[in-house]
């Protein structure tokens, strides 16, 4: 008997649509007299964090939205970065405001982000940004859960009913992915460091994202034939080859849907922030009677 292979979900492909589409209601949106902005803010060097910021100027940019990057020494204080998020929350020609994480330690993340107003959150990480999303409310999904739903959707998947399994408990992924699976009408078992038996639960879903932050999370062995497998994880091997959460050899033998890494849900979270900086614009635009 030949091992059936799962169907890749290409997010790169994904994600090089939907940037087309958010180029043309940019184009749309500036025919009206609004260029849709986004202001990314980064404190201190660390490395990751600058590829990330060039990343997302670079996205922008691409798809014709206008960006600014103001980058600042690690040396700023919690008030001279709060006072431009404030300078930035009154800056009309700015759509969305995304502070880079982590920031340094003298800084209270969490405050600065509460700053920001959520009619500009375009990462989704407000405290009303997440309350809107827990209540059915419109604002602001976080970009890499908000990615995954869209890979669902490419495949055609319908949730209602399926029972759902997300690894991981995080505010940025896991937390708010259970949220989205659930208004989808999906039956969701979150799973975390002091789940007893992972594979237990894993072995029952229909629908499974793997978001930890750890190889080999999931196997082959733990997953149902046919299950789709979405792959939020950003690892190293032991060679240094960047590798996801998922064990992808031996799981795209069992899986019938598998985000591979790199290609799979990587692309789609600039990508979101692209759809939800437009979308803030095209809120603003509403609002000032352009649309
Ligand atoms: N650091 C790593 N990922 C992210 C992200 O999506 N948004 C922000 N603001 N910081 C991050």
């Amino acid at each position: 008997m030949t091992a059936s292979s799962a169907q890749i979900i290409d997010g790169n492909a994904l994600a090089a649509q939907l940037r087309g589409d958010v180029a043309r209601r940019t184009t749309a949106l500036k025919d009206r007299g609004l260029t849709p902005g986004l202001a990314v803010v980064l404190v201190g060097d660390n490395q990751a964090s600058q590829v990330y910021v060039r990343n997302k100027v670079k996205a922008c940019t691409d798809a014709g939205l206008h960006s600014v990057l103001e980058k600042y020494e690690a040396t700023m204080t919690e008030a001279e970065l709060l006072a431009r998020v404030d300078a930035l929350n009154n800056d009309p020609g700015i759509h969305g405001i995304l502070v880079q994480l982590p920031l340094p330690a003298h800084i209270d993340a969490h405050k600065v982000i509460e700053a920001i107003s959520p009619a500009k959150d375009v990462d989704g990480f407000h405290v009303a940004s997440a309350g809107a999303l827990m209540v059915g409310q419109p604002g602001f999904w976080p970009c890499t859960p908000y990615g995954c739903m869209k890979m669902l959707e490419s495949i055609g998947y319908n949730l209602r009913g399926k029972h759902a399994v997300v690894i991981g408990r995080s505010n940025i992924v896991g937390k708010p992915m259970a949220m989205m699976l659930l208004q989808q009408n999906a039956t969701v078992t979150i799973c975390h460091s002091a789940t007893p038996d992972l594979k237990a639960m894993t072995l029952q879903a229909d629908v499974i994202v793997a978001a930890v932050g750890k190889r080999n999370v999931l196997t082959a062995d733990m997953v149902k034939p046919g299950a789709v497998v979405i792959d939020v994880g950003m690892n190293r091997d032991d060679a240094g080859k960047l590798c996801g959460d998922v064990d992808f050899a031996g799981v795209s033998q069992v899986a019938g849907h598998i985000t591979p890494v790199p290609g799979g849900v990587g692309p789609m979270t600039i990508t979101m922030l692209l759809v939800n900086t437009l979308e803030a614009a095209e809120r603003d635009a509403a609002q000032r009677g352009l649309a």
